[in-house]
Formats: structure tokens, C-alpha cells, sequence
């Protein structure tokens, strides 16, 4: 989708930076997704402005995080993307206290803490992705998950319209769950760490980085795991043992390492992607008789 000039200069006299035509393949680590227009915030207080001008003009819109967890659909998008692109993310601790900006890469906001020995967090390093992708969907890897840590949210409110600071006791942090409105913003967050050594810390982030390269397709296109695990189960050994690994279409395939992790082998469609997704779901549920969730959010038109 475009925006046409009186809109762009609206935008960037709010203090919004546009790009014209960008490819969100290469803004999702599976390498997939289609062409639009982009607004990058570079301070999070023009978002309401901005939201109020894009509901004014109708212009649909999503917000795009680290791009580490999402399929897009391929060719011209309907919508428009928005991308929290503050230069320096602001990190500052206090106590034992950590305030991050939500654009800050996952693994530096834990290797930030770690310096000034704050733990917690050792099994989050390898996650790729934004603090506020991370937030949204409550990432977890070896036992950690960030919502326990949560003490504070602020956050863009669409049904208000307002940026807010919540509790992160008002909102559920389940399994790759939580409780936002699918159109909340996560701008900052204050966590709460437990002190521990600096290396104390450092070993423990060995140990889960070594697990995960021993495990996971690290060197390739992936969205991480494509479903989520059943409760009690586990998706990567039932694909596994339906001899599934390696299985492709068209350029999308199960990898040969893990086999809850899809990777896109060459040029992938997302259309290659979903049928994949659709076929192993359909074989999953025929041998074990389990319904597969998506763990990947899909972006169709
Ligand atoms: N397994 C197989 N074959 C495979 C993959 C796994 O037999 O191809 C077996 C393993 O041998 C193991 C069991 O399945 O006995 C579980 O595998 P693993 O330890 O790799 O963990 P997982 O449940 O597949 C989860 C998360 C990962 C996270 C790891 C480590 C989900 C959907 N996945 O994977 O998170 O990194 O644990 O904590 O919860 C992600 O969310 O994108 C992700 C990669």
C-alpha cells in the first residue's frame, strides 16, 4: 500500500520518518514478506498523533517488530507497517531494576543487565527479536521467560488512544501468551532482575547458547519454532518422528535439525510456507490426533 504526498508530508511533519516501496523480506528473519509502505518512529511520543492521522485517512496499518516470529504474505500489502526505530534504545538500570526501550534487541538488553549483574534472563539470549516482540508474545527459552520479570509496561493504547503505564500484574503472561489487545504498542518496560554475578551469568548463557546450537538451525531463514508445544508434548519429536524432517514445499521445508523450525531453503513463498504449515498440522493430527497452534504469527492479506 502507498501513501500519497499529503499524507507523507502530514507524517513527517509529526516527526514520523516514511520509506517508500520497502521489502519486508527483508525485515523477517524467514526472508518472506511482501512490498509497502513503511513509517519508522524514531521517538515514541509522535505515535498518537500519528495513529489518530492513519485513522482519520483509513489507512490500515501494523506494527512490525524484530520481524523474528511473523510470515507475511508475498506481493503488493494492503496495509502499511509500522516500526519503532529508535537510534540508541535507551537501557538504564537502577537497583535492581532495568528500563528498556521496546525496540532494543532481546539478546543486548540481557547481555546489558548481565554486565552490571543483573541475571535472570540467561535462557532468553539466543531468542532473536525486539524486547517488545518479546513482551508481546512472553518469548521464553530454557526455563526463563520474560513476564515474571515485568514490573512495568508503557505502552500505546489504541482503544484509548493515549500512551499508558500499566502494572505487569494487570496483564497474563502464559505459554508464548499474553493478555495486550492485539493493537497495544509496547513502548518501555521496567523489569525486575535478580542480582547475580556477571560470570555466574556468563556461564549460564553458555550452557543454553551451546544447547541451542547443538539443536536449532541457527546459520538459517527460520521464524524460531512454527507451533507451539501441546501441554506435556512435544512438536519437534512428533514431526521428527513422522519422518518429516527435510519434507518440502516448493522452497519452504522442515529443517533437518530441528523439526519444529520451517526454514525457508532458497526462495520461499508464503504461500510455500502455509502449505507446509497446513500439511504437517493435517499429518500431526491424522498419527497423534493433536491440534497443532501456530506459534508464528501469519500476516495474510
Ligand atoms: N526433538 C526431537 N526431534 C526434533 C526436535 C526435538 O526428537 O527435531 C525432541 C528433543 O530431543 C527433546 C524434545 O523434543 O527431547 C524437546 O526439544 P527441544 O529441547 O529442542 O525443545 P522444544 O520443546 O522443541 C522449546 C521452545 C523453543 C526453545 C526450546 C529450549 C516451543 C514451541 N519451543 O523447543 O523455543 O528454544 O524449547 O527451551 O516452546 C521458539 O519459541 O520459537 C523456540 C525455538
Amino acid at each position: 500500500m502507498r501513501i500519497n504526498d499529503t499524507v507523507s508530508a502530514r507524517l513527517e511533519h509529526l516527526g514520523a520518518e516514511l520509506r517508500h516501496g520497502v521489502s519486508l523480506m527483508e525485515r523477517t528473519s524467514l526472508g518472506i514478506g511482501g512490498i509497502t509502505d513503511e513509517i519508522l518512529f524514531r521517538r515514541y511520543e509522535s505515535i498518537p498523533d500519528v495513529m489518530t492521522l492513519l485513522a482519520d485517512e483509513s489507512i490500515p496499518h501494523r506494527f512490525l517488530g524484530g520481524g523474528t516470529n511473523v510470515l507475511i504474505a508475498d506481493g503488493e500489502l494492503p496495509y502499511i507497517v509500522l516500526h519503532l526505530a529508535t537510534l540508541h534504545p535507551g537501557m538504564r538500570i537502577e537497583g535492581n531494576a532495568a528500563y528498556i526501550d521496546a525496540s532494543a534487541d532481546l539478546g543486548g538488553m540481557v547481555t546489558f543487565c548481565a554486565k552490571r549483574d543483573l541475571g535472570g534472563m540467561e535462557g532468553l539470549i539466543g531468542v532473536p527479536g525486539s524486547v517488545g516482540g518479546a513482551l508481546r508474545m512472553n518469548a521464553g527459552a530454557y526455563g526463563t521467560s520474560i513476564g515474571p520479570h515485568v514490573r512495568e509496561i508503557e505502552l500505546y493504547r489504541a482503544a484509548s488512544g493515549e500512551l499508558e503505564t500499566i502494572r505487569g500484574s494487570d496483564i497474563r503472561f502464559d505459554y508464548r501468551h499474553t493478555s495486550f489487545a492485539p493493537d497495544d504498542v509496547m513502548l518501555r518496560v521496567k523489569l525486575e532482575l535478580p542480582p547475580r554475578p556477571f560470570k555466574e551469568i556468563v556461564a549460564g548463557i553458555k550452557v543454553c547458547n551451546e544447547k541451542r546450537r547443538a539443536s536449532q538451525p541457527l546459520n538459517q531463514k527460520s521464524a524460531g519454532c512454527i507451533f507451539k508445544n501441546p501441554p506435556g508434548g512435544s512438536t519437534g519429536r512428533m514431526i521428527d518422528e513422522l519422518g518429516l524432517k527435510g519434507h518440502r514445499v516448493g522452497d519452504a521445508m522442515v529443517s533437518e535439525r530441528h523439526a519444529n523450525f520451517f526454514v525457508n531453503a532458497g526462495s520461499a513463498s508464503c504461500s510455500d510456507m502455509l502449505r507446509l504449515i497446513d500439511d504437517v498440522r493435517e499429518r500431526v493430527h491424522g498419527s497423534y490426533g493433536v491440534d497443532l497452534e501456530n506459534e508464528v504469527i501469519v500476516w495474510q492479506n
